[in-house]
């Protein structure tokens, strides 16, 4: 039998240049050889922006957009909306019946969320539940493999811990699901943090060329290199870590030797960026731009995905519901 694929993300905002390099990218490369599940989970998303929903369907759109842009088949993959396909919740719910809740409350990343966004309400119900709605996603379509990043680690335990706990209380019936540790390049941002939305440094696949132009202008660099004629440490700066995410090797190789001899200054190695993102980003621009006119086009990809996601969930909860004699 194949190999089953299934990730999810988020849909907070519109996706930047960390989540292309870091994991878009590796969904569309997976799709060549695997049966992958893709999916928006716009229930999590309620977990922490519950007060404040007026965007969700936006992203969610955009979201797609994104992912079909950058190269994500739907003949290929099945793409779909979690909340467009119920069953989520049925498995949320029996799986929540045979969820310890300490397991969840040492959750390393729920205590860590909570305090960051202290203030926020975060004392829900469904805040606490997130792994077990992860879990039911994975398991839903008996997941292999799960592409994700290494601070989605901890979920993927518990997603491992569940399966084990149903497979031996009830029947075997669920694979335990893998997680697939994706190299990902340190992608920094505008202002040398780790690229992410939350700080607001984000170069978006939604931007234009100009914007992108901007936006490398006003990159930190090595801080110790003040004038055009100092010499410059790439190891220190995050263009140069920048570089080393988009462009050539002969390009790469020439910050690394010109900024040590103060050959080429700030402006000019930062233009050099800024043209490897935009010939990256060029074709997403106008597979975006072609569909943002085909609005239908959308409508049907996501049609087509719940069908099929529907009909794969729908046979798991009836396996489910047997083994659990309800
Ligand atoms: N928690 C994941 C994140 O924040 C998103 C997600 C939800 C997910 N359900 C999933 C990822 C199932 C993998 C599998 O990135
Ligand atoms: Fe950074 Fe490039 Fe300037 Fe060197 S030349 S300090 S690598 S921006």
């Amino acid at each position: 039998m194949a190999t089953r694929i299934v990730s999810g993300m988020q849909p907070s905002g519109s996706l930047h240049l960390g989540n292309l390099l870091g994991a878009l990218e590796n969904f569309v490369r997976l799709q060549a050889q695997h049966e992958c599940f893709y999916f928006i989970a716009d229930w999590h998303a309620l977990s922490t922006n519950f007060e404040d929903t007026s965007n969700i369907r936006f992203y969610v759109r955009e979201m797609l957009i994104d992912w079909l842009a950058a190269g994500l088949d739907p003949q290929r993959s099945t793409l779909f909306i979690q909340s467009h396909v119920p069953q989520h919740a049925t498995l949320f719910l029996l799986l929540s019946m045979i969820t310890p809740v300490p397991w969840l409350e040492r959750n390393p990343t729920y205590k860590e969320k909570q305090d960051n966004l202290e203030g926020r309400g975060l004392s829900t119900y469904g805040f606490l539940g997130y792994p077990v709605l992860q879990a039911a996603d994975i398991l839903l379509y008996k997941g292999n493999f799960v592409p994700v990043g290494i601070d989605q680690l901890p979920h993927l335990e518990l997603t491992r811990e569940i399966t084990r706990r149903f497979n031996s209380l009830y029947k075997a019936i669920f694979p335990e699901p893998q997680a697939l540790l994706t190299e990902i390049p340190k992608v920094p941002g505008t202002d040398g943090r780790k690229m992410s939305k939350s700080y607001n440094n984000t170069i978006n696949l939604s931007d234009t060329e100009a914007e992108v132009r901007a936006k490398l202008k006003t990159m930190v660099t090595d801080p110790a290199r003040v004038r055009r004629t100092d010499k410059g440490n790439p190891d220190v700066c995050p263009v140069f870590t920048l570089h080393k995410s988009v462009s050539s090797p002969a390009v790469i190789d020439r910050v690394n030797r010109e900024c040590r001899t103060a050959e080429i200054g700030c402006i000019d190695c930062k233009a050099l960026s800024a043209d490897a993102i935009i010939a990256r980003l060029t074709p997403i621009w106008e597979n975006r731009r072609k569909l943002e006119h085909q609005p239908n086009l959308v409508d049907e990809v996501i049609a087509t995905g719940t069908q099929r996601a529907g009909a794969v969930a729908r046979q798991t909860i009836e396996e489910v519901t047997d083994a659990m004699k309800i």
